[in-house]
């Protein structure tokens, strides 16, 4: 079977720099034969986790809302796309909201030593990052590549590569750096092709 990819956007902006970016990753892991679901966090009705401790005890979260369907998903996904803009140094808030409510992951791991990711599944799955900022400052990634190393540990899908780039106060349009887009297809595509080769490595004899 096809593996199965999510690509979160962080954007609210549906056809902001982020999103282009996004494209690009997705055309490059759909032509190395993945199947991809694109998910618009900012559309989703969610609400930031409320601390209510039921995944403490639960394989599951305790409130109900458009993240639920997302906790079956992230068992059975191969590999994921994060694309986010940089937002007061970090995660937009939609976006780190969803990653938190993945609390129910790092409880299962980390506390009850029972991972909802099959060993199987932890093997192949990897994490590709596109980040893009307005400001031109060396340190503009290091929230968004902090909190996005934690989530990957926590949700076992491997930090693989990343493809960032930062002053876009200056460059306002992403299209106009044909390398930058280039790079999202090629690590998206080369993603695609490592997960495939490494499942089948994996696969039973
Ligand atoms: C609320 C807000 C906060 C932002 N904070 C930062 C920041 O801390 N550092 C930075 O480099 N850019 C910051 N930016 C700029 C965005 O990262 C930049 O405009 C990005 O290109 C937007 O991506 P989009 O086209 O997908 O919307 C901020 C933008 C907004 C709207």
């Amino acid at each position: 079977m096809a593996p199965q990819i999510i690509a979160l956007l962080g954007s609210p902006r549906p056809k902001g720099n982020t999103a282009k970016l996004m494209e690009e990753a997705v055309r490059g892991i759909r032509d190395a034969g993945c199947r991809v679901e694109v998910v618009s966090v900012p559309r989703l009705k969610l609400s930031s986790c409320k601390e209510i401790f039921y995944c403490q005890n639960h394989a599951d979260c305790g409130m109900k809302d458009d993240v639920t369907p997302f906790f079956e998903k992230f068992r059975e996904i191969d590999g994921l796309i994060i694309a986010t803009p940089v937002m007061t140094m970090g995660i937009p808030g939609a976006l780190k909201s969803f990653m938190d409510r993945f609390q129910v992951f790092f409880m299962a791991k980390y506390i009850r030593k029972e991972p909802l990711v099959s060993p199987a599944k932890k093997k192949h799955r990897k994490t590709l990052l596109l980040s893009i900022g307005g400001l031109n400052i060396e340190d503009d990634f290091d929230g968004v590549i902090a909190s996005t190393k934690a989530f990957c540990d926590i949700i076992d899908c491997r930090y693989w590569d990343a493809v960032l780039q930062n002053n876009m106060d200056e460059i306002i349009d992403i299209t106009t750096r044909p390398e930058v887009m280039k790079a999202a297809y090629d690590k998206g595509f080369r993603m695609g092709e490592l997960i495939t080769l490494d499942m089948a490595k994996n696969l039973p004899e």
